[in-house]
């Protein structure tokens, strides 16, 4: 018999390609380190319970520390014919230390000790998530402190809008991904219930103690219901959502990267070991990784709803179609670490073309809303200084000439109000440095936002120290 472990029915082998397609171990062997580490819990567990003696408990422990170094070593005799990795494991330990070795699988299931078993691998790689978005975090507003008062075209629908800071617009993709980093915080919660102990199914006649296993796994509580236990994936399917939120904040930026290099924008430089050549135009210098970042956005998505349809129309409790979870989430995981890591590394390199900046900020009669702003604080009601700016630009475009080209002489064509100190007033610097309330652009708040982001990401870091 192939199996051993669950075989004692069987008559028959099982058929090689049945085995070969329904084998999980190439994919579930990242769990190793997670089934170990739980094989212990458990058997500690077991030993205060009753349940096997001291001595038997010794031998287990000891046994699970030679298994883990083999396993490190890359010399453990992994076999697909034991279906996945936590058959290989105990069969390696029966190997290992004998016939207590059998004694490992008294009071829990595969089924509990998967569910278990991955919530421990996730909560690794989401911590390993949140720690690249702290660095893309630390990252952008390092930038924005150093770009907190460099003038910048602010767009809406892709067309030249208002003046703002380029440290500004960084500091809107670091509330982006802050938010991110928020809500894989809250996927950490919903994970950290331990299920172990909830047996098959229905839980086991056994008396454990549950609480310890939780506790010396670092889970929070232990799942209230067995049935759940076993069959939830919630977790899974939040942790793959929050990479599609990431990768689409991801591919945004990238998408404007893309933008500021084109040479039309001309609006940033990017170091050029982070673009790449065309094999047949010797001028170009493309914009390969954001556009892989915003290429990858899409198959995160469909990782998304790979596991949402996977689950949809599942009967209680375990079925084996939950098995197709892993490789659907470790890709998307996979995916979306690296898609950090790469745009980590490419704002670090990003240098605002300034001169460029400030002439595109400029254009676009950017300041027409200051102006508005300007006759309102005269008295004039918005809407009506709306309307005047609205017929100073008609007739700048008629003749061909910026805001700041018309005399007051002119301007008072629209209204009797108009100063001469409505020249300082619509210049982009005035323009930006007027924008003082909180959450808008002047220099002053970028500096004070941006920093107070550094100091947070140091503060929480120390913290975890
Ligand atoms: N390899 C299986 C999985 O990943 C383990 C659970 C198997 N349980 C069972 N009842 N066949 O889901």
């Amino acid at each position: 018999m192939k199996n051993k472990t669950w075989s004692g029915r069987f008559k028959k082998q099982i058929n090689e390609d049945v085995l070969d397609f329904s084998q999980s171990l190439t994919i579930d062997i990242v769990l190793y380190e997670a089934d170990i580490l739980v094989t212990e819990a458990h058997a500690e567990m077991l030993c205060k319970c009753g349940h096997i003696s001291q001595k038997e408990l010794k031998k287990i422990i000891s046994g699970l520390k030679k298994l883990r170094l083999l396993a490190n070593n890359g010399e453990l005799p992994w076999s697909v014919e034991l279906e996945d990795v936590h058959m290989n494991i105990e069969s390696a330990l029966v190997d290992l230390i004998g016939e207590v070795g059998k004694k490992i699988h008294l009071g829990r299931s595969r089924n509990d000790l998967v569910a278990t078993d991955i919530k421990m691998y996730l909560r690794e790689l989401l911590d390993a998530t949140v720690l690249e978005i702290r660095e893309l975090r630390k990252t952008i507003a390092t930038l924005a402190v150093k770009y907190h008062s460099d003038i910048f075209p602010g767009y809406t629908h892709l067309q030249i809008a208002q003046p703002v800071t380029f440290g500004h617009h960084l500091l809107a993709w670091q509330e982006m991904i802050s938010r991110d980093e928020e809500r894989f915080k809250n996927v950490r919660l919903m994970i950290n219930s331990l299920p172990l102990g909830s047996a098959a199914l229905s839980g086991t006649s056994l008396k454990l103690d549950r609480s310890m296993v939780a506790k010396k796994l670092g889970f929070d509580s232990v799942t209230k219901n067995s049935m759940d236990a076993v069959s939830d994936r919630d977790y899974v399917i939040d942790f793959a959502y929050s990479n599609t939120m990431i990768m689409m904040h991801l591919s945004r930026i990238s998408e404007e990267l893309i933008l500021w290099m084109n040479p039309q924008f001309n609006l940033i430089e990017i170091d050029e070991s982070f673009c790449t050549g065309s094999s047949i135009m010797p001028q170009k210098k493309n914009p390969d990784v954001p556009e892989l970042v915003r290429g990858k956005s899409g198959s995160v998505y469909g990782n998304l709803m790979g596991l949402l349809v996977l689950l949809k129309g599942l009967p209680l409790t375990y079925n084996r179609d939950l098995q197709e979870d892993k490789n659907i989430i470790f890709e998307s995981i996979d995916t979306t670490i690296s898609s950090i890591d790469i745009i980590n590394k490419l704002v670090k390199t990003i240098k605002l073309n300034k001169q460029r900046a400030y002439s595109l900020a400029e254009s676009s009669f950017s300041t027409a809303t200051d102006l508005a702003e300007y006759l309102s604080s005269k008295g004039v009601a918005f809407r009506d200084s709306h309307h005047i700016v609205g017929s100073v630009v008609k007739y700048c475009e008629e003749n061909n000439v910026s805001m700041d080209q018309l005399t007051v002489v002119e301007f008072n064509k629209f209204s009797k109000l108009i100063e001469s100190d409505i020249y300082k007033c619509i210049s982009v610097t005035h323009s930006v440095n007027a924008r003082k309330n909180a959450g808008s652009t002047s220099p002053k708040n970028v500096l004070k936002n941006a920093r107070l982001v550094l100091a947070t990401l140091k503060k929480t870091a120390e913290n975890k120290k």
